[in-house]
């Protein structure tokens, strides 16, 4: 479990509103084509061919037109050589294997036909490959090649008369029968046959092989139980983009939830919770559900979920916390515990003091229980926790305090690296390796130990630099249960932060501080999966799907060919996949985005882009669009004041949310505004003319509009460009008081003819009762001028500097928030 270490104001955010530069203009080989680049023998157009023809075909049932999916795998192969061309799959065809006695090659062949047959209907059967098939038409070859080097690579070549795969292990042969798919048209991943589909897979060339060997996903299902069938759903679609570790999440202070024969009381008692939060952990007073709750795997599901997904390539990891997050092993054996208790299966989330004590029956307790999981799991990597081990237990504890005298040790920190030590040593000499998050370097690393880096990077890099491996899996990129939106009011309830998947996409597991030599001890990467807010397979869907998909490019794809709009595209394609195959996912990345520019007559014309091809609706009042909606056909120029709020709409369906954005038109909409005082360069409109382009900020801190005084006051003049009458300025300012944004203490307001004399207008202050309210809102202070003549404006808005008195961080710096300056 992890605590959301960051501020919440002060998490990373993408700006939604920037200018975009002509990317998708590019010759549309590049942009499919962003792995390391080997060229593009086609003209922009010929593989499209064979995909029009099945685009006839499946306009009967609704599906998209194969242009925009063509060539779209995930994660982007190493190099891809588009041709012109492709292959026709037919009831024909034949699947010939080379080394057809090797029964893996035999099985992944057969997983091919399989997977090949559901949507055709065909009954192709992999056979072993006769030497007159090597160039006969209509055959699908695939074998090892011991001359290919890299251990999970393989080369994959898809002509007009055969298609050719070759690997050096079955492994290899697995992922590129997944790239195949990908080039398939989508509905090859329909369950049901559709034989009226003409099964065109276009030409390529492709050699390809992972960046790192680590590929991970992680599950914890001690929060919440997840049934078997959907684990096995989510380590199928681990595979489909290649991942290769499953991170299995087995032991929590909420539930124990791994049968441990020798132990029957974990099961019995540490596998329920008298009840669950209802609601957030942060709520005050906490709600909770009152329905007792949990449940267990036993070890024949384990077997048979560790076999389903080696059949898939994935090796599952297992988890075993200590010493923390261990309350329900503690109420269910209080011997382990360092007081006697009682200890109670958690009910809230969190970080827990009743610990594992360091006493000799806990260490046979723990041998014995990792002797039973290490019977279940082959994996070399067993992963024993060791992040949130408060010391609280251990610093009044007799027998702990003993262990620290005996050993040597210097505190708790020792004493928790002796813990991990002793761990190690067992695992070891039973031929596995361990692996912990990164407070496992408190007190010394273990030996051998690989960290898993959460809080940030930086426990990666000093382990990485001690010569430790390190698997990268840091909140501010890989922590799936964050929020997909800014805007927290449209999405169902989450821990916190803002993970968007253009972020994930953007994760780099490599930190710059690493030397090369360093840099090779960062065997991959991880995201996690953490639920507490997540109690159904939808809803794990909803926060895995698509931002997996990134986290599958991030780790396998060369770093070089990142290319975010070629990603989004391509995601587009496997959303479509999704659907058919019944697995749900987060839209975000269908929604509409709004690119605006200010025209020299002072107007807005507003761009209107989505990742799909659909028709776009938009209102221009505020109103939810719809069908009937106004129709986008290019830029829109707004005639003054305007809330567009935009969707793309397919089949009658709203492809996402409808997004809104506000833009007013004013006297100094487009001016020049100078500063006497820096703004913050932490957000995105930290941009010189932030205060004049027409856009209001909302509620939510994070919507990109705002701009942000950190202990700072804001200190604005504006140039109006000539003199004129003015009625009114106003200044928008953000109260969001949980977030340390306050209203200023006061605000005034100047003008002026020539830029060096100023004459004041009243001063504006917000009350004592407006400052505290905790409801967010934006707000307006403003002061009337009355038809003054003036070309210059002035405004200073004095920030508290410090969080007053009354705020609970009082003391801390304070943030203003400001959005526009309004001259009318
Ligand atoms: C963690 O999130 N505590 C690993």
């Amino acid at each position: 479990m992890k605590k959301l270490r960051i501020p919440r104001h002060r998490v990373n955010m993408a700006s939604p509103f920037r200018f975009r530069s002509g990317k998708a203009m590019l010759a549309r080989c590049l942009t499919l084509v962003t792995g390391a680049l080997i060229g593009c023998d086609a003209p922009a157009s010929s593989p499209a061919k064979p995909a029009r023809q099945q685009t006839e075909a499946a306009r009967t049932r609704q599906t998209p037109p194969a242009q925009s999916r063509d060539l779209a795998v995930i994660p982007m192969p190493r190099k891809l050589l588009a041709k012109a061309g492709g292959f026709s799959l037919t009831a024909r065809t034949r699947v010939a294997i080379q080394g057809y006695g090797d029964p893996e090659v035999a099985r992944v062949a057969r997983h091919l036909a399989q997977l090949l047959n559901t949507a055709t209907g065909f009954a192709l059967e992999p056979r072993a490959a006769k030497a007159e098939h090597r160039d006969s038409k209509g055959t699908i070859l695939l074998g090892l090649d011991p001359a290919l080097e890299a251990e999970e690579g393989y080369r994959l070549t898809v002509g007009s008369t055969r298609i050719d795969l070759r690997a050096k292990r079955a492994r290899g042969l697995f992922y590129g029968i997944q790239t195949l798919r990908q080039l398939a048209p989508v509905q090859i991943d329909s369950p049901e046959p559709l034989p009226e589909l003409a099964w065109t897979i276009p030409a390529v060339e492709i050699e390809d092989a992972p960046r790192f060997r680590y590929r991970g996903m992680h599950l914890d299902v001690g929060r919440h139980l997840f049934p078997v069938e959907f684990i096995k759903r989510y380590i199928d679609t681990m595979a489909r983009y290649k991942l290769n570790m499953f991170h299995w999440h087995l032991t929590e202070d909420q539930g124990w939830r791994i049968e441990i024969k020798k132990y029957p009381r974990l099961t019995e008692v540490g596998a329920w919770r008298k009840q669950t939060i209802a609601g957030h952990n942060n709520d005050v007073p906490r709600k909770f559900d009152g329905q007792r709750y949990g449940g267990f795997y036993t070890q024949e599901q384990v077997r048979d979920i560790v076999a389903y997904a080696a059949a898939r390539f994935v090796t599952v990891m297992p988890e075993i916390e200590l010493p923390g997050h261990s309350k329900a092993a503690l109420a269910a054996y209080p011997e382990l515990g360092c007081t006697k208790g009682p200890f109670e299966v958690a009910t809230i989330w969190g970080v827990h003091e009743d610990i594992y004590c360091p006493k000799e029956k806990t260490f046979r307790f723990l041998e014995d229980v990792l002797s039973e999981v290490l019977e279940l799991f082959p994996s070399r990597y067993i992963h024993i926790g060791g992040d949130e081990a408060p010391k609280a237990r251990w610093k009044s504890s007799k027998l702990a305090q003993a262990v620290i005298r005996r050993e040597g040790l210097k505190d708790e920190h020792e004493l928790q690296s002796y813990f991990i030590r002793r761990i190690e040593k067992f695992l070891n000499s039973k031929g596995r390796r361990l692996v912990g998050w990164d407070e496992i370097l408190e007190g010394g690393l273990a030996p051998d130990a690989t960290v898993m880096s959460w809080p940030g990077v930086a426990g990666g890099i000093a382990a990485a630099k001690q010569g430790h491996d390190v698997i990268m899996s840091p909140t501010s990129h890989a922590y799936f249960d964050y929020y997909q939106a800014k805007d927290k009011t449209k999405e169902p309830i989450a821990i916190g932060g803002y993970l968007p998947l253009e972020k994930v996409y953007r994760f780099e597991p490599v930190p710059p501080a690493l030397s090369s030599a360093e840099a090779e001890r960062v065997i991959g990467g991880q995201a996690n999966l953490w639920t507490e807010y997540i109690k159904t397979p939808s809803k794990a869907e909803y926060m895995a799907y698509p931002r997996m998909l990134a986290l599958s490019e991030v780790v396998w794809s060369p770093k070089a060919g990142r290319d975010w709009d070629g990603f989004a595209k391509r995601v587009d394609a496997e959303l479509r996949r999704f659907d058919l195959l019944g697995i749900d996912y987060a839209r975000h990345v269908l929604a509409v985005k709004q690119e605006p520019e200010l025209t020299a007559d002072g107007r807005f014309r507003v761009a209107l882009r989505a990742v799909r091809q659909a028709p776009i609706h938009y209102t221009l009042d505020g109103s939810q669009p719809d069908a009937r909606s106004p129709r986008y056909e290019g830029p829109i120029t707004l005639a003054g004041n305007a809330t567009l709020t935009a969707v793309a709409i397919e089949a009658g369906r709203l492809l996402s949310l409808p997004r809104a954005a506000s833009y007013s038109v004013h006297l100094a909409t487009g001016k020049p505004v100078r500063y006497g005082r820096p703004f913050s360069p932490k957000y995105p409109a930290a941009r010189e003319l932030a205060l004049t382009d027409g856009r209001r900020g909302s509620a939510v801190a994070r919507d990109g509009l705002w701009q942000g005084f950190v202990d700072e006051d804001l200190d604005a003049t504006l140039d109006l460009g000539q003199e004129q009458p003015i009625q009114r300025i106003e200044v928008g300012v953000l109260r969001h008081v949980r977030d340390s944004i306050v209203l200023p203490e006061r605000v005034e307001f100047r003008v002026s003819k020539d830029g060096r004399h100023f004459s004041p207008l009243p001063e504006a202050s917000p009350g004592q009762a407006e400052q505290r309210n905790e409801t967010p809102l934006p707000m307006r202070f403003g002061a009337d001028a009355n038809g003054q003549a003036a070309r210059y404006v002035q405004v200073v808005a004095h920030n508290h500097g410090k969080l007053p008195d009354w705020h609970r961080r009082a003391g801390k710096r304070a943030w203003l928030f400001v959005d526009e300056i309004v001259v009318r």
